[in-house]
């Protein structure tokens, strides 16, 4: 029989790879994808060969949102991952409903981020989804998603018919299979804004690490979630569903204040950023700028902005390689070949 379902942010980046999945899929999905204006409700439709349904509104469109994640068998959240008002509606629409329900919900692993000082260097604090679940069920409201987090998370124990959970990407890199925007959000964000300043910068030393993961293979997490869960597989779910969209599985690992292999620094891509930009003759100089707090905001227009590369995220996918996964991108020499594609992709813009 065929399954509903409900996809938000299909135009951007993540949601795009997301719909290319279930597009991919054997299984007949029946589409229906929010979308916030015509024009991109036509570009979806023409792009997929009209195979999705759009459903014009955005994510202040409550009521369209209660109807359609209560007409589904799968809702999949893939826009704006901060945004409280409708995950909390969302929440009310799955806790009443009788007919079970898959919800994959996205967030990011700046919710583990430390705080972006003058002080901070490269940590040892390393999270992993299975290990350090319930210090990630319990982290401030404060952090960077936890709200919408904990709306999601607690779902499930509201109502077990529906099976919640959540993929919390790292730094995702490369150009995703999607069908509008096919770009990342943090090194292209370094790079526009190395232009605009003229001169390749850093957030104070920028000596963090962060994981990472190519957009393709986070894909794949998201396939393979939802195949688990229409399998009736014994999958880690609710509060237990926390999936890091990062590398995992690394055996004995021993951490240090170097980047394992599946991590850099931000100030290691600030270097490459910065030779690349300057071999291109974009900027004058190889040389990276320390900017501080104040400056990147100013700079970016973004309030977030210091935050994108100037803390500490070492993630670890355990629960993703439990399941099953099979990393395809996951070497450093690949991470290193997609920052290169993502300066080659800015400068076409
Ligand atoms: N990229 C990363 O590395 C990364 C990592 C972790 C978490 N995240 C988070 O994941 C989310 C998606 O990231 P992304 O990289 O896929 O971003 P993106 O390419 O900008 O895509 C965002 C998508 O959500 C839609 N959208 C945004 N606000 C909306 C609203 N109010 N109502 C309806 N639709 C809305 C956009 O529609 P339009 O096409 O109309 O703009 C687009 O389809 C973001 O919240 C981001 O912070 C991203």
């Amino acid at each position: 029989m065929s399954k509903t379902v409900f996809i938000t942010g299909a135009t951007g980046y993540i949601g795009g790879q997301v719909l290319y999945e279930l597009l991919s899929s054997p299984i007949d999905f029946k589409i229906n994808a929010l979308v916030r204006t015509q024009a991109k409700a036509d570009l979806l439709v023409k792009r997929t060969n009209g195979k999705v349904n759009p459903v014009l509104g955005n994510l202040d469109d409550l009521s369209i949102i209660k109807e359609q994640v209560s007409a589904s068998d799968i809702v999949i959240n893939t826009a704006n991952v901060d945004h409280v008002p409708s995950a909390e509606i969302l929440a009310d629409a799955l806790i009443a409903k009788q007919s079970e329900t898959i919800l994959i919900h996205t967030s990011g692993t700046s919710v583990i981020g430390d705080a972006v000082t003058e002080k901070n260097s490269a940590s040892t604090k390393v999270y992993s989804d299975i290990y350090n679940i319930d210090e990630i069920n319990s982290l401030p409201l404060e952090q960077p998603h936890r709200p919408v987090d904990k709306i999601v998370l607690e779902i499930e124990e509201k109502n077990p018919k529906t099976k919640v959970a959540i993929v919390s990407p790292s730094n995702i890199v490369g150009v995703s299979n999607g069908y509008d925007n096919t770009i990342s959000i943090q090194i292209p964000f370094l790079i526009r804004n190395s232009i605009k300043n003229k001169k390749t910068w850093s957030v104070y030393s920028g000596d963090y690490i962060w994981s990472h993961i190519h957009i393709k293979d986070l894909g794949e997490i998201y396939a393979l979630i939802l195949n688990g869960f229409l399998e009736k597989k014994d999958i880690p779910h609710g509060r237990n569903g926390y999936y890091f969209g990062s590398y995992g599985g690394l055996k004995d690992e021993k951490v240090t204040t170097k980047p394992s292999e599946i991590e850099h620094t931000w100030r290691s891509v600030s270097d490459r950023v910065a030779e690349l930009l300057y071999e291109k003759k974009i900027v004058p100089t190889k040389e990276v700028a320390e900017l501080n707090y104040e400056e990147i905001v100013q700079l970016t227009g973004d309030e977030f902005g210091p935050k994108y590369i100037g803390t500490n995220s070492r993630s670890r996918g355990d629960n993703a390689v439990k399941i099953g996964f099979k990393p395809k991108y996951s070497s450093i020499e690949d991470y290193w070949k997609r920052v290169e594609e993502d300066v080659e992709y800015v400068l076409k813009e």
